[in-house]
């Protein structure tokens, strides 16, 4: 059986009327506000909506408009973003917030060209903004929206191509509502994210049973066509933590790549993992022959990001009095600084890293 072909009227009012009933209520909804639009959107950038909320929360308390942010710096923005991941979406939200400030009388630009200019505000986040606080007729189209117009439309597009995906955005755009663009980008994301989910849509209830392309020909599994797989490269990380006491030395990434201006231990990082051997050699060289103490080593820990997969081990060497006043120079000169644990507790940092801290203050209990 073939599906009914469906125009665009046909598709926004099924769509809308779905939203009306099966809507979210999503704080973000409760305001016009382009600030706190933003701000929701660019948290639930590689975000779900359940793991983004207690940060939108938590955030908008903390930098309850666009100047407060602003005149934050960056290091309080990142600690406040610690434990979302893809950090380079606070240090733009921060870059982004100053240049509303300085450019633009801190009045959010009202329409999607000048978004588009600013950082960290792409295409997607781009038209969901001004289409949601603007009202602009522009699709919001991301890996949801792919999938819910592949199914319904049958386009078997590979969508990891430049082409798949600019023929579905065309689509997307002649299918937005013209009276209710905002409604219409929240209800197609809903849409994607309760209904017509990833792995089991469903299709039972779905209010384009009739009409959609997937359901009749049994391909909901297929579509949307994705050939490219991301290639994951493995980093073998062994991190030495010195401490001694409440006292942590900590360093600051300062090169570009992941965790840019957050707080880690020293690093030694190789292509492949090193022996207990190679690591005691690999400390010996880099305390330059002091006496090493007791290293105490943890299980490897494996943190995967969406290009890299890292596995990662800590040494922990928790120095004496006499050791640290020896060692005082090396280890400035390794970058590491000293912090109490209530200092340390306000740095951002990597959530492994954060992870490994509570479990060590834990057993020193
Ligand atoms: N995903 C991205 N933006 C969203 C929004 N505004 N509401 C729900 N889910 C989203």
């Amino acid at each position: 059986m073939l599906a009914t072909p469906i125009d665009p009227i046909l598709f926004r009012k099924l769509l809308l009327g779905w939203y009306a009933i099966h809507q979210r209520c999503l704080p973000w909804r409760a305001t016009k506000d382009p600030y706190k639009i933003w701000l929701s959107e660019i948290i639930l950038q590689q975000t779900r909506v359940v793991q983004g909320l207690p940060y939108y929360e938590r955030l908008v308390a903390q930098y309850p408009t666009l100047s407060v942010l602003a005149h934050a710096t960056e290091q309080e923005v990142l600690r406040s973003w610690q434990g979302l991941g893809y950090y380079s979406r606070a240090r733009n939200l921060h870059q982004c917030a100053k240049t509303v400030v300085q450019q633009y009388q801190g009045e959010f630009p009202n329409n999607y060209r000048t978004l588009l200019t600013l950082k960290g505000i792409g295409p997607y986040t781009a038209a969901a903004i001004a289409s949601i606080a603007f009202k602009e007729v522009v699709a919001a189209v991301d890996g949801n929206v792919y999938r819910v117009l592949a199914r319904i439309f049958g386009l078997a597009h590979d969508i990891s191509t430049l082409q798949g995906k600019k023929y579905i955005t065309q689509l997307a755009t002649a299918l937005v509502d013209p009276l209710y663009p905002d409604r219409y980008s929240q209800a197609i994301m809903d849409f994607g994210a309760l209904q017509c989910t990833p792995s089991l849509p469903l299709c039972a209830t779905c209010v384009f049973q009739s009409y959609c392309n997937a359901f009749h020909s049994n391909r909901q599994h297929i579509l949307p066509v994705k050939t490219a797989k991301i290639h994951k490269r493995k980093r073998y990380f062994d991190y030495i933590m010195v401490a001694h006491g409440d006292t942590v030395f900590m360093k600051k990434r300062t090169h570009r790549g992941i965790w840019q201006n957050m707080y880690d231990f020293h690093l030694v990082e190789n292509s492949q993992r090193l022996t207990l051997d190679q690591m005691q050699d690999a400390l010996l060289n880099l305390l330059q022959e002091h006496r090493l103490p007791i290293v105490t080593f943890t299980e490897e820990v494996t943190h995967l990001l969406t290009h890299q997969t890292l596995l990662i081990k800590f040494h922990k060497v928790e120095v004496s009095l006499p050791f640290l006043q020896m060692a005082t120079a090396c280890l400035t000169e390794m970058a590491l600084e000293p912090f109490a644990t209530a200092a340390v507790e306000a740095l951002p940092k990597p959530i492994v890293i954060q992870k490994f801290l509570q479990k060590r203050l834990l057993e020193k209990k």
